[in-house]
């Protein structure tokens, strides 16, 4: 018997709602397999905990986090009690940045059963590796002088061993995928890091001879997400690039709420952390009307990185059965609400 050991963080918000129902599937997973077993931690570190404790999670917090194979987390974020800035820092970049989980992965595809905004979407099925530790997401820099001599410094940082790691990372995926790697690259108007980031690309690739590659200025790339996407199989982009990347390509398969990601520890010291691309949604929490697609979809991502690819897979397929039947929540203009969603798919998995 396989034993996993899960720490889960539902966060606020509609993260309260789809991580229970990504639990279920996976204990239905579990069941229907017979020989894995999740041991699910759940640990109440939310804005409301924040409220109570001044802090986002206690202070030997990482440490008990470090004892599980995978972090499984819904949302953060509830800006009527904590300002944004302090509840991301406070856990989840904190999480990102002490469990070197230097890589954001994030897919994006045409999904079965799902109306996209694009009139004619070809069959894409993409995957952006974004690098997840430094470059325009960086502490380094500040503000001085007030009022009209106020100067705001932001400095982005690209190391060559981020940079490359990242990269490696993509070719390696590539490798297992289509075999294609496109770089997001700037360095037209971004005069060093762009030209370094291009630099360490044409050198990275040279050890991949079996996997082709395209670079594309970011500004083109992003038209390209919504023009024709299905030329992209994996995407590697800088900290900022795959942020707003990943979202265009949610947008594109039709919903924020379906998105999954996985911030990943290449080094095998920490665990990872599965969360998905969306928030807290505190517009429709408590209404049970979110999707909990993405959070499942999130799932299986967790399942990939623990080696049940084939579960993983399996788990995917079950899910665009579901939405093809229509039973979907209305986000991706269905009726059924969370538990809905969550049940067919555990009928599904059951018939398996
Ligand atoms: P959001 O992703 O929470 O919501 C954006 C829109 O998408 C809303 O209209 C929401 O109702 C809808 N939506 C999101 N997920 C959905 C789902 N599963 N089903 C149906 N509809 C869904 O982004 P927003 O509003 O910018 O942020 C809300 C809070 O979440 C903020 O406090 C923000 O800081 C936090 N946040 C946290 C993230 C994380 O924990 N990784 C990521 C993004 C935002
Ligand atoms: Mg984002």
């Amino acid at each position: 018997m396989k034993n996993f050991e899960i720490a889960v963080i539902p966060g606020d918000g509609i993260g309260r709602e789809v991580v229970p129902a990504a639990l279920d599937v996976l204990n239905t997973i579990a069941e229907v397999h017979g020989g894995l077993r999740f041991h699910f931690t759940s640990f109440p570190w939310d804005c409301d905990y924040y409220v109570q404790h001044g802090k986002m999670m206690p202070d030997n917090g990482i440490e008990t986090l470090s004892n599980f194979e995978a972090i499984f987390l819904g949302a953060v974020g509830n800006p009527q009690l904590v300002e944004d800035h302090i509840s991301l820092w406070g856990l989840l970049i904190k999480i990102r940045r002490e469990f070197e989980q230097v890589i954001n992965i994030r897919p994006a595809k045409m999904f079965k059963g799902l109306a996209s905004p694009l009139i004619n979407p070809r069959d894409f099925d993409l995957i952006v590796v974004r690098e997840n530790s430094e470059g325009e997401y960086s502490e380094a820099g500040g503000r001085i002088h007030k009022g009209d001599d106020e100067i705001a410094i932001q400095n982005a940082i690209f190391t060559r061993k981020g940079t490359e790691r990242a990269m490696r990372y993509a070719f390696e995926l590539a490798q297992k995928r289509r075999g294609h790697v496109t770089s997001a690259t700037k360095s037209n108007g971004i005069v060093h890091a762009m030209p370094f980031w291009d630099d360490v690309f044409n050198q990275v690739k040279r050890d991949y001879t079996n996997v082709d590659t395209s670079s594309y200025h970011i500004d083109a790339l992003a038209a390209f997400f919504v023009s024709r996407p299905q030329i992209f199989d994996v995407i590697v982009a800088s900290n900022l690039f795959g942020d707003i990347l990943t979202d265009i390509g949610g947008a594109i398969m039709g919903s924020i709420g379906i998105a999954p990601a996985a911030n990943i520890n290449i080094n095998g010291k920490y665990p990872s952390m599965f969360e998905p691309v969306h928030g807290s949604a505190p517009d429709i929490y408590g209404k049970g009307i979110a999707n909990p697609i993405g959070q499942i979809w999130t799932a299986k991502m967790m399942l990939d990185h623990l080696g049940e690819e084939e579960l993983g897979a399996k788990l995917l397929d079950v899910v665009e059965e579901v939405t093809a039947r229509g039973i979907k929540t209305g986000d991706i203009g269905g009726k059924a609400n969370t538990v809905e969603v969550t049940e067919a798919i555990c009928q599904g998995l059951k018939h398996l």
